[in-house]
């Protein structure tokens, strides 16, 4: 046997080699997946255990020296359990870091060691290693940090997320690793949720467009050797939590699940993503890991998806241990799989697949069954060029942290960046003597979030040497700038003889159940030092570094307010560059940004959202509305045309608008088009973005752009639960410029 797989791995390597299928034909592939022969010839040569092996996936923690979660340091692989793992179980799939970043050698040591254990296995079928590289290859020490989803979705640009994916995917094939645990398509209507700067937003568009396009990055059209499979995640319902805190129970009618939380992944899916991970949570009194509706009829039938399914950490046993809905962990697995999991983030077990070869003996669970998840983890493991690899050396990937790279991300962080507020005081003069102060003035931390080079992100000795916190930076520029530590009390004393205050306030790094808050308020010592800042009579600028809009109450005399999220490594540097006029600033909000801890409201609220205690129209409220976002240039908009004012319902409207840039500097304008459908038999929304576009004008320049929308794409889930778009009459708003027009 051993002989003969050697042959046909060959084989393998030789079709492989000439002709590895594009992306969208890997997408392709899958669905017609039974007609691979090889994978199908590889299936047809393992036995139970193999195939359950090929369904386990556990963390390095498994494979080093020392308990789970607190590995012997240095990591070193453990020979027994590397036996356990791979001679015994047949493990086929490896995850993160056991605890924190390695340096690319040591990554590349780590695949050499499982490649053997892999290489002299009966099966020989190599190991898929996944990781979550969702900003950057972030447990490589020193590859490049981008900004964070949210932080990238501020940017408006597909184009940006497509390169900011490329590059991520170079440095993860760098570090030896195929498989991105990204992107994050879940959507962020809940502020309170402490995983919502790890999306692109509150916008069912923008989060797909965002989201293709990182896409695109990471798997390329064609799989080579500078890519990697993207993973789309959470499906499904993960962000809308009622109790806004991490893996708690949603309450979500499939109506709105339909409209506000599936498109995305539809379109991804479309668009050739190969794996997919599962909600952690419950929706609707069911856990996502046993929802056959979802993961068998909605994902597979009606989706099409014909990738991998991976659970989410520990969630089978979870469904023992928290959801209360399988009495022991053999009930939850036999649950899960027959629901429509193909593979278990176990993580650090090894019942998993004693059990499952238990449920398999007992009848619960079919060969056939396993043939069917197995197939399609050795159909990725194929289109990702695996089988007969060979783990990369540092000389291969001699781009890994750039400078090219490095000044993609720095573009990425500089456009990331809001400015909400500007009261004639920036762009700042580089002889000005500056105070900064505020407990995120010196974090790069803080800069970059969870998930960097640790978990949560909060380890400074594993931050990029040569990186700073917005202070650091200023102090290598050569800037006159004083830190000040301390609290609201003695801010006035210590501004005073300077030309500006500079706040720095926001969010420590977390991500999941660490990042849970009791309220949106920012903290107290935050919100004195903002109320102390509004009485100075020094010009203030106030910086906010955090994952999610935190609330607080902000002074008229707070001249100026620069939204920074989580911008990665290169944030400090892009601050600096937009304070001083170096950058002009461009980024837009991906979300709303609420004014109080308890009223919130997304843009595309409904009608009724308007209504005050008065009887008003003015109950929404928000501190900056979603797409605000100011520049140091000024536009103007002028002539909307429609090419119709009377359409059918499978005609498409062109849309034109000029866009002039009345200053003299140049800079990047998102022009955002609004449609309103003015009565409707489900309630419609004050407004949906349909499209947008992200344009360079040079100072003095006038743009014509044209957009064209067809009438499905203005359709709305009906009480049927199709997609349907009504006759009507319809409004446009972009910007100052409306128009309407009717569908008959
Ligand atoms: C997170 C996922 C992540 C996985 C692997 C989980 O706790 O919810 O987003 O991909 O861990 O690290």
């Amino acid at each position: 046997m051993k002989l003969k797989f050697s042959v046909l791995a060959i084989a393998c390597f030789t079709f492989v080699a000439c002709e590895q299928p594009t992306t969208k034909e890997a997408a392709k592939s899958n669905k017609a997946q039974g007609e691979n022969s090889f994978v199908d010839s590889v299936l047809a040569s393992l036995s139970v255990e193999e195939k359950i092996g090929q369904m386990t996936q556990l963390t390095l923690d498994m494979l080093v020296v020392g308990p789970a979660y607190v590995a012997e340091e240095p990591h070193t692989i453990d020979p027994a359990r590397m036996d356990t793992v791979f001679n015994q179980l047949h493990v086929g799939s490896i995850l993160n870091c056991a605890g924190h970043s390695y340096s690319r050698e040591k990554w590349l040591d780590f695949h050499r060691s499982i490649k053997q254990y892999t290489d002299s296995s009966r099966s020989e079928i190599p190991v898929l290693y996944g990781i979550d590289a969702i900003h950057g290859v972030t447990y490589t020490d020193e590859s490049t940090l981008f900004p964070q989803q949210i932080a990238l979705a501020c940017s408006w640009d597909t184009a940006m997320a497509k390169r900011m994916g490329a590059i991520t995917a170079y440095e993860t094939r760098a570090s030896g690793i195929r498989w991105n645990f990204s992107p994050v398509l879940d959507i962020a209507r809940d502020p309170r949720w402490p995983r919502f700067w790890e999306t692109f937003g509150e916008d069912v568009l923008l989060v797909s467009e965002m989201g293709e396009s990182i896409i695109d990055g990471y798997q390329g059209d064609e799989i080579g050797d500078d890519h990697v499979a993207a993973c789309l995640k959470h499906f499904l319902g993960y962000s809308q939590a009622l109790s806004g805190k991490d893996r708690t129970q949603a309450w979500i009618p499939e109506r709105q699940l339909r409209e506000y939380f599936l498109p995305q992944f539809e379109q991804a899916i479309d668009a050739g993503a190969m794996t997919i991970m599962i909600n952690s949570g419950e929706m609707n009194g069911i856990p996502v890991h046993v929802n056959k509706t979802i993961l068998t009829d909605l994902l597979r039938t009606e989706l099409g998806f014909e990738g991998l399914v991976v659970t989410d950490w520990e969630d089978i046993k979870y469904l023992v241990s928290r959801h209360k809905v399988a009495a022991t962990y053999k009930d939850a697995i036999e649950m899960s799989i027959n629901a429509g999991i193909d593979m278990s983030m176990v993580p650090v077990d090894y019942d998993f697949p004693v059990l499952l070869k238990e449920l398999v003996d007992e009848g619960r669970i079919s060969e056939d069954r396993l043939d069917l998840s197995v197939r399609r983890i050795l159909q990725v493991k194929y289109d990702l060029g695996l089988f007969g690899h060979e783990v990369p050396t540092v000389e291969d990937y001699p781009d890994f942290a750039s400078d090219a790279h490095k000044a993609t991300a720095l573009e990425a962080a500089k456009e990331s960046l809001v400015l909400l507020r500007n009261e004639d005081v920036l762009p700042l003069s580089r002889n000005q003597k500056l105070l900064i102060a505020g407990p995120n003035a010196d974090d790069l931390n803080a800069l970059n979030g969870g998930w960097t080079r640790t978990w949560q992100g909060d380890d400074a000795s594993l931050n990029t040497p040569g990186k700073f916190g917005v202070f650091g930076q200023l102090q290598q520029e050569g800037v006159a700038v004083e830190l000040w530590a301390g609290n609201a009390n003695g801010l006035s004393s210590k501004a005073k003889g300077k030309d500006a205050v500079v706040l720095v306030v926001g969010e420590k790094p977390y991500t999941e159940t660490p990042g849970d808050i009791e309220s949106l308020d920012l903290p107290k010592d935050q919100l004195d030092l903002i109320e102390a800042a509004g009485e100075l009579n020094t010009p203030v600028i106030l910086i906010v570094v955090e994952g999610r809009p935190r609330t607080f109450n902000l002074p008229d005399q707070v001249d100026a307010v620069m939204l920074a999220m989580l911008p990665g490594d290169f944030g400090a540097e892009a601050i600096s560059a937009v304070l001083f006029g170096e950058h002009n600033p461009s980024g837009r909000l991906p979300f709303t940004y609420p004014r109080y801890a308890s009223s919130h409201a997304t843009y595309d609220h409904k009608h009724t959202d308007l209504i005050s205690p008065t009887f008003g129209t003015d109950a929404f409220n928000p501190l900056f509305q979603f797409g605000a976002g100011l520049s140091y240039s000024e536009y103007e908009y002028s002539n909307l045309t429609l090419s119709s004012d009377t359409l059918s319902l499978d005609d498409e409207l062109e849309l034109k608008v000029t866009v002039s840039n009345v200053s003299e500097i140049s800079g990047k304008e998102t022009v955002q088009v609004y449609v309103t459908d003015l009565v409707a038999t489900i309630t419609p929304s004050v407004k949906r973005l349909r499209a947008f576009q992200k344009v360079e004008i040079e100072g003095g320049e006038n743009v014509e752009l044209t957009f064209t929308i067809s009438m499905s794409d203005l359709a709305f889930v009906n009480e049927s639960l199709d997609w349907e778009t009504e006759p009507g009459e319809f409004n446009v708003q972009i910007n100052n410029q409306t128009a309407s027009f009717w569908i008959k």
